[in-house]
């Protein structure tokens, strides 16, 4: 069975000073059974706006890159399904569709994600092991192997008031960052140390924990408390706890 759906989409670029500029421009197409969010938008490029642009691969939601607000959420719009959509639409109302709002915008639904990019390179990957006699325990993967779940979507970001209404893109690695950071950091065969600059340059002390981000992971990672609160445990530990303060100076750690 079909049924026509209206969707009000986000249409524009910036200006000269890199401000968004456009308007809020509605699409009303005949929706099939099954579709979800990003079929819905591939129907409107196809049958009145070629030049609609949207970011996408897979439909899989595996790399990350269908990001947008959908009627104001943070969400993948292939993973995204219409009949859900529908259910929170107020009947006669469109579906509003926005690019994410935390990144500056290139066009329509895109957004400039390439802060990301810089973010990433400023962490010291994995050092170690020197002997590579090692036996990887079972249960120190298991700890690691929900961070590797990261499809790197952003979404997180995009729903967190450190970033994106407080901008502290300079000062904050953003809770994608921290999965990353708590990935590195527990692995079971890394020397580094990264604590330091997981509360100087990378600003963890910013985060209020009110888990916002890990409410719309759609890889289902539970940021706050498997990701930034250990790595906070961390930080009070090396610059806050007596006794840990007190081994350091007898130079027994
Ligand atoms: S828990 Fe921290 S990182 Fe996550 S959205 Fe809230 S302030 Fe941002
Ligand atoms: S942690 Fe989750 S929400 Fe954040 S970028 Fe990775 S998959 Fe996306
Ligand atoms: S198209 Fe790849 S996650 Fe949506």
């Amino acid at each position: 069975m079909t049924e026509d759906v209206t969707f009000k989409i986000f249409r524009g670029e910036p200006d000269e000073d890199g401000d968004k500029c456009g308007e809020m421009v509605n699409y009303t197409v005949e929706m099939d059974e099954g579709m979800v969010v990003l079929d819905v938008i591939h129907r409107i490029q196809a049958e009145h706006a070629p030049d609609l642009s949207c970011r996408w691969n897979c439909k899989a939601g595996k790399c990350g890159s269908c990001s947008a607000e959908v009627n104001g959420k943070s969400r993948l719009m292939c993973m995204t399904r219409m009949e859900d959509v529908m259910e929170e639409t107020p009947d006669g109302e469109p579906v509003l569709v926005k690019p994410m709002q935390a990144f500056p915008l290139v066009k329509d639904l895109v957004t400039d994600n390439s802060w990301a990019y810089e973010m990433n390179k400023k962490m010291v990957p994995i050092n170690g092991p020197e002997k590579l006699d090692w036996e990887f325990n079972q249960n120190e993967a298991n700890r690691i192997q929900e961070f590797r779940g990261c499809v790197e979507c952003m979404l997180c970001v995009n729903s967190c008031h450190v970033l994106r209404e407080h901008q502290k893109f300079d000062e904050f690695a953003g809770p994608r960052f921290f999965v990353r950071l708590a990935g590195l950091e527990m692995h079971p065969l890394d020397t580094e140390n990264r604590i330091p600059e997981i509360k100087e340059d990378f600003g963890i002390g910013y985060c209020n924990i009110t888990r916002c981000c890990t409410d719309v992971c759609p890889a289902g990672i539970n940021i706050t408390d498997n990701a930034i609160i250990p790595l906070k445990e961390r930080v009070v530990t090396e610059y806050y706890d007596p006794i840990a303060m007190i081994g350091r100076k007898l130079g027994l750690r």
